[in-house]
């Protein structure tokens, strides 16, 4: 299993009228990944931002030494294809999709690592995991919800951890190095919980996003990760 924890602010509970600002500081503040949660109001009852977003942000995603931090872009979106293929576009490092989401997974997952992206998929709390029987091989990132798309601020979903736990025997049994990541009501009280069923990254927005010191939640975070 990765070692190696990584948070993932996610920009959905940033302050949208200083977004660039907020990913130069929450990088400064130690975030590993930035956490895009892009939405249509059409798979999900919200709507968020689009490539054109991802491209004047991919610049702030860099650490005070110039490091460019990955962008994370989560497809809550429904067709898949042409819009990760703009976020590829755009910059994105890794991007994730639904399986329900889209008419043919496999192809799907092929096109967004041909275009040079590392490839996702993503679980709701009530889907079922079997399409990884057969794409688990493909893929470099598993991103559990634990809670149901389209809002911050929600509770975390206990069953994830369930789900977690058998997404890493998954990871283990293929024995590729796949990032085991989670979304959803990550707080600095519960993240050890969700390390112990098997993650290895974290998205965290509302718990970060809103708070006067970003340094002081992910290190708190962090330091929890360390038990
Ligand atoms: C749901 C979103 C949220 C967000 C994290 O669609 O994906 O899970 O990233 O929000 P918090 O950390 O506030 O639950
Ligand atoms: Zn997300």
């Amino acid at each position: 299993m990765s070692k190696i924890h990584r948070i993932a602010p996610s920009i959905l509970s940033a302050d949208f009228a200083r977004l660039g600002e907020e990913v130069k500081n929450v990088v400064a503040a130690g975030a590993d990944w930035i956490h895009f949660d892009v939405m249509d109001n059409h798979y999900v009852p919200n709507l968020t931002f689009g490539p054109m977003i991802c491209s004047a942000l991919k610049p702030h995603a860099k650490t005070p030494d110039g490091k460019a931090v990955p962008i994370d872009v989560h497809l809550m979106v429904q067709p898949v294809d042409a819009l990760a293929q703009a976020f590829a576009e755009a910059g994105a490092d890794y991007i994730s999709f639904h399986p329900d989401a889209s008419a043919h997974v496999h192809r799907s997952v092929q096109a967004i690592k041909a275009s040079g992206c590392k490839a996702g998929l993503v679980f709701n709390p009530a889907a079922p995991m079997d399409v990884l029987d057969w794409m688990i091989e493909d893929i470099d990132l598993i991103l559990i919800m634990s809670v149901n798309p389209g809002f911050g601020g929600q509770g975390f979903i206990d069953s994830a951890l369930r789900k977690i736990e058998q997404a890493r025997r998954r990871i283990e049994a293929c024995g590729k190095d796949i990032r085991l990541e989670v979304d959803g009501g990550i707080k600095p009280d519960n993240i050890a919980r969700v390390a112990a069923a098997g993650a290895d990254t974290f998205v965290a927005g509302s718990a970060i996003f809103g708070k006067p010191d970003y340094k002081g939640v992910i290190d708190t975070m962090r330091t929890a990760l360390k038990g």
